[in-house]
């Protein structure tokens, strides 16, 4: 028998038998998604469907130790904490054709070598295709198994009946329950076929991948909800024309956030980056105006990124601002700040910057690189050879102290630079690293300290 759904406004919660294009409650336009009726509390408490539960004192809560299984792919091991937790759920979100599949048949490779069974349910491709993929990899495990299913139920089904240690989902669009009438990747399905997912991976403690299409702006209904019920998000990102992709955690239940772990794609598959730093930088042996490298933090890992300013005269009209990979407020806000500060003019320029190798830097670490690579290009002259530098700014140009200093002291020594100009506050002289490091106070020092 099928059962019947709801629709349920996204805006205010009010609910409708039939889809509607407007909620006749807030009025909000295509807020309506399909849900299955959930009984109320009441219903259930009288069912005595479950037993009426006790409050438990935290201390007396039993503590299992979590055993996690590494992947045996170091970078995604860092990501996902340490491994993967049986009975977690994982989303792997990122745009179509950056290699998520890649990365899980890879994983799934290696984990079915490690004698356990791993389904992996190919919605998207069809067998012949994922073996050929797996061919070109060389990750042929007798372990691995592959399920053309599109219907929950019954992945769920096999599931129960084989009880894998893990299952990969490839795409939570493509499946779908039978009971809803939304397509397959509309909010309504995705999120119901992810909450079913994340009962049975924790009755079964089974760890499941979910892979999840995201456009470049995050825009697609599928991930973005889910992201609250499931235990972890990674993202795996890159630019399609170059070869290094990046996957960072967004959410981690059994571990740290804000991690990430980088590869390259090859022509047999990813590739774990021996020496990331060097991807994210082009002119760091010969010195070029504009361009500053700075050891950020991403997690707890060291990166070297390289920060490129170019200042040119405005053609006409207004002037134009654009920042790649840092973010626009920061650089509108170090660009007044040079303006008061050091007395620049730069209402007559353009302005470009631009985080080389296409990553995305958050940390307000990068500060002080911008604000010199900024003044390097706006007087034409390059920053000494061997140079590095990190520090935050406020809006009066003091230079704030940055966390991790050490870290950051000690990959910038290791990739050759002799010296890093940092925050005064940040001085140390317990620390003791290859990059010796030059306290400055404010902007101004820094750029006569560095040009
Ligand atoms: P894929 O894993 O199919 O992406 P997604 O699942 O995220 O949509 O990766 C597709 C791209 O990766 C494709 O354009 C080709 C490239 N690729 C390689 O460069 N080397 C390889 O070994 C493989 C398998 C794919
Ligand atoms: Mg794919």
């Amino acid at each position: 028998m099928k059962q019947k759904t709801i629709y349920c406004c996204q805006e205010c919660g009010s609910q409708s038998p039939r889809w509607v294009g407007r909620c006749p409650s807030c009025e909000a336009w295509n807020s309506m998604v399909e849900e299955m009726p959930v009984k109320s509390a009441g219903a259930v408490l009288r069912g005595k469907t479950e037993p009426v539960r006790q409050p438990v004192l935290l201390t007396e809560v039993l503590l299992y130790a979590e055993n996690r299984i590494p992947t045996g792919i170091k970078e995604m091991d860092r990501v996902l904490g340490g491994g993967i937790v049986p009975g977690s759920l994982i989303l792997l979100g990122g745009e179509p054709g950056i290699g998520k599949s890649t990365l899980l048949l890879q994983v799934a490779f290696l984990i079915g070598k490690d004698n356990r069974e791993v389904i992996y349910v190919c919605g998207e491709e069809s067998m012949q295709q994922v073996r050929l993929r797996a061919e070109r990899l060389n990750s042929i495990s007798e372990n691995v198994l592959l399920l053309a299913e599109n219907n929950v139920d019954r992945v769920e089904l096999q599931i129960k009946e084989r009880k894998p240690f893990l299952v990969i989902i490839d795409s939570v669009q493509t499946i779908y329950k039978e009971s809803l009438s939304s397509s397959p990747g509309s909010v309504g399905q995705v999120r119901e076929c992810a909450s079913q997912l994340m009962r049975l991976a924790k009755m079964m403690d089974t760890a499941i991948f979910l892979v999840g299409h995201v456009t470049k702006d995050g825009a697609i209904a599928g991930p973005k909800v889910l992201e609250h019920m499931v235990d972890a998000v990674l993202y795996f990102e890159g630019e399609r024309h170059q070869s290094f992709r990046l996957l960072r955690g967004v959410k981690n239940r059994f571990g740290s956030t804000n991690e990430i772990g980088i590869f390259n794609m090859a022509g047999n598959g990813l590739i774990e980056a021996t020496n990331p730093s060097s991807l994210f930088m082009q002119h760091w042996q010969v010195p070029v105006p504009g361009s500053v490298i700075v050891p950020t933090i991403e997690g707890t890992r060291p990166l070297l990124v390289e920060i490129q300013a170019l200042v040119c005269p405005t053609g006409f009209g207004l002037p134009r601002r654009m920042a790649t990979g840092v973010d626009y407020n920061r650089v509108a806000l170090i660009i007044a700040v040079l303006e008061r500060r050091l007395g620049y003019q730069l209402s007559k320029y353009d302005i470009y910057v631009n985080a080389v190798g296409g990553v995305k830097i958050e940390e307000p670490a990068v500060d002080l690189s911008i604000a010199l690579a900024i003044a390097s290009s706006f007087h034409d002259r390059p920053l000494g050879l061997g140079l590095a530098v990190a520090g935050e700014i406020g809006l009066t140009g003091e230079v704030r102290p940055v966390a991790s200093i050490e870290k950051r002291l000690s990959e910038a020594g290791e990739l050759g630079f002799k010296k890093t100009i940092v925050p005064e506050a940040n001085i140390n002289p317990a620390i003791d690293c290859k990059s010796k490091a030059v306290g400055v106070k404010t902007v101004t020092e820094a750029v006569q300290v560095a040009l």
